[in-house]
């Protein structure tokens, strides 16, 4: 392919129109739309931790299961009985970790953060005995969501994202599960990652087969 040709297909592109000059020659496989998710690591995980769990199960001891009743999954979860945890004081220095990660995945998917700031607007714990499971959702009424993990003992089960056109797809067989063909993609469960996403982005946990606890803190921002 010429120069000349790239430049051609590259506008043909943005315009939205095909290149019959180009696809006839050759075979370009663009990526379009892509499902951005970021991951990052606290600094000192271990201490952080530590001190987060123990403020965790104070909490757990003296709140009820804040589980909705539409949900058909078990575990325990603050949503609907704590999710202001990052006004309290155990939690301010993770919620200020956090916020400035959502500002760097909003800096990265160049939203204009001057017009539109962005506020945490509930954070919540959740805890996953064994058995406990996370059905498919999405976070309504927000634009980022992350998931923190506070405790993730070996055998913990990820994070399962689910395609955003996983609905319309006709899934073929395959001979290989790869980045173009799959409709789900698992983020592993470890202490002291942040996972950030948008927050229409669906997602799931598996059962967890493990006797430990593995527990998350998940945040919603809006603008
Ligand atoms: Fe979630």
């Amino acid at each position: 392919m010429s120069i000349g040709k790239r430049r051609d297909s590259a506008e043909g592109n943005r315009r939205g129109q095909s290149e019959e000059r180009v696809t006839k020659e050759n075979k370009e496989i663009r990526l379009l739309f892509p499902t951005v998710v970021q991951e990052s690591f606290i600094d000192d995980a271990a201490e952080v931790n530590r001190a987060l769990l123990q403020a965790i199960y104070d909490i757990k001891a003296e709140t009820p299961n804040g589980l909705p009743s539409s949900w058909s999954c078990t575990l325990y979860t603050t949503i609907e009985s704590q999710n202001a945890l990052h006004n309290l004081a155990p939690f301010r220095e993770l919620a200020a970790y956090i916020t400035g990660k959502a500002n760097d995945f909003a800096k990265t998917l160049k939203v204009r953060l001057d017009d539109y700031p962005l506020e945490m607007r509930s954070m919540w714990v959740n805890v996953y005995g064994k058995g406990h499971s996370q059905e498919i959702h999405n976070h309504s009424n927000s634009v980022f969501s992350g998931v923190y993990y506070v405790k993730a003992p070996p055998g913990s089960p990820g994070l399962l994202i689910h395609g955003p056109m996983a609905d319309t797809m006709v899934h073929m067989p395959v001979t290989e599960e790869t980045l173009l063909n799959s409709t789900m993609g698992e983020i592993s469960a470890e202490e002291g990652k942040l996972v950030m996403f948008r927050s229409w982005l669906k997602h799931s946990v598996k059962p967890s087969p493990i006797d430990e606890d593995r527990i998350s803190i998940a945040v919603n921002f809006s603008c």
